[in-house]
């Protein structure tokens, strides 16, 4: 069965086809053909995606899209269309169910609404070309999800089967490596950009104070986090939420205190600016920060319902530190599952692999999509 899948969630437009095989317990599929639109440059100067913007942007990359599939795999009709339905942005998510609902009028087949936090929590299963299938795996798992706009815990009973456990209150991890970055006039998405100067001055402390120190100092790897507050690092930044006994994140005030960090140093400069140096000494508290409150509640998460698998997925989960720390922390013991190459980010070819299981699941019974809506605070 080829499923014909569209993305449009955010700021990427993606359309793939796959070819589809095998039961609701043993999916199997082939990448027929891929296509990914990037607008993160568009966005850049907004310092974050501007959703007038990314709906403009989809609307002109959707045809041109699907026209490359099409010719790539002589594809006259797919048997089911399978669309990112929510969360996201709604004006962005409208552009892709119109899409959908134009091509059912061409084709009438089968439009299967996709969660999209569903598709990122299976993306570490695919991959953007070849054959791939999804494989056994120990139940209760637990997945951290963490991008742009999300940042959630979710325990994981079975497929299709979800209970969300935390989340967070204000701004997602993603977001606010995002406006953190923004602060320090470093480019959008500021993930990598922020990661790359964090990495590279964790390798130089490492270097100059011995590895050793730099762990007692929490710089490297922050194993004790009662040392990491007695000795302090460089530039100290809190650790939100790490004392409530919940699964719940927040990031809002530590974006606000690096807000205040950089005030404080900028009333010493004339041309309030940070130099280099201040740039990466920040960048690296903050993404230990970060990475520390979400390995904390992850690893209390999966102590507590006894689950020996692990998805991380979402921009994020492409964090080299957090990859890192989450593999000490857990232990050998536990199958940490990540997205390969492309599957991180926001794509299609997870939009189509759930979709592909929801129509199993549901008999292939789906109704005329007229009714299909965007959902930008879709639960799972
Ligand atoms: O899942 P995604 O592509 O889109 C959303 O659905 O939001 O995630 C994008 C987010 C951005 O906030 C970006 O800064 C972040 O993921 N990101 C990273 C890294 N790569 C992407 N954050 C930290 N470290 C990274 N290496
Ligand atoms: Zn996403």
């Amino acid at each position: 069965m080829k499923i014909l899948s569209i993305e449009t969630s955010c700021d990427e437009t993606g359309i793939s086809l796959l070819e589809c095989s095998g039961g609701v317990k043993n999916p199997t599929f082939k990448v027929l053909a891929n296509a990914l639109s990037s607008q993160a440059k568009l966005h850049s100067p907004y310092g974050g995606v501007y959703p007038n913007l990314a709906k403009r942007e989809h609307i002109k990359n959707l045809p041109i899209l699907l026209e490359k599939i099409s010719k790539k795999t002589k594809l006259k009709k797919p048997d089911v269309i399978a669309v990112t339905s929510g969360p996201g942005l709604e004006p962005a998510l409208w552009t892709g169910i119109v899409f959908a609902q134009e091509l059912y009028k061409k084709w009438n087949v089968p439009v299967v609404p996709v969660n999209h936090m569903e598709g990122h929590i299976i993306s570490p299963f695919g991959s953007v070309k070849g054959n791939f299938k999804i494989p056994k795996i120990n139940f209760p798992a637990i997945s951290l999800l963490v991008s742009g706009g999300h940042t959630e815990l979710i325990l994981i009973k079975d497929w299709m089967d979800y209970k969300l456990i935390g989340e967070t209150l204000d701004d997602a991890a993603g977001e606010a490596f995002d406006k953190v970055a923004r602060m320090m006039e470093l480019p959008y998405p500021g993930g990598p950009e922020i990661s790359k100067i964090a990495e590279e001055r964790r390798t130089l402390l490492l270097k100059k104070l011995g590895s050793a120190t730099a762990r007692a100092r929490g710089i490297f790897q922050q194993e004790n986090i009662r040392v990491f507050q007695e000795q302090g690092p460089e530039i100290s930044l809190p650790r939100p939420m790490l004392k409530s006994k919940n699964y719940d994140f927040s990031f809002s005030g530590l974006k606000t205190a690096v807000l205040y960090l950089i005030k404080k140093i900028n009333s010493t400069n004339e041309l309030g600016k940070l130099d280099e140096k201040t740039k990466s000494k920040i960048a690296l508290e903050f993404e230990n920060a970060i990475v520390e409150t979400l390995v904390y509640k992850t690893k209390k998460a999966m102590e507590e319902y006894k689950s020996s698998t692990l998805i991380i997925a979402g921009g994020v989960a492409s964090n080299t530190h957090l990859k890192r720390v989450m593999k000490k922390e857990l232990g050998k013991k536990i199958n940490i599952l990540l997205p390969g190459k492309g599957l991180a980010t926001d794509n299609s070819i997870m939009i189509g692999m759930v979709g592909y299981m929801k129509y199993l699941k549901k008999g292939g019974k789906f109704g005329n999509p007229k009714n299909i809506k965007a959902e930008g605070g879709l639960r799972l």
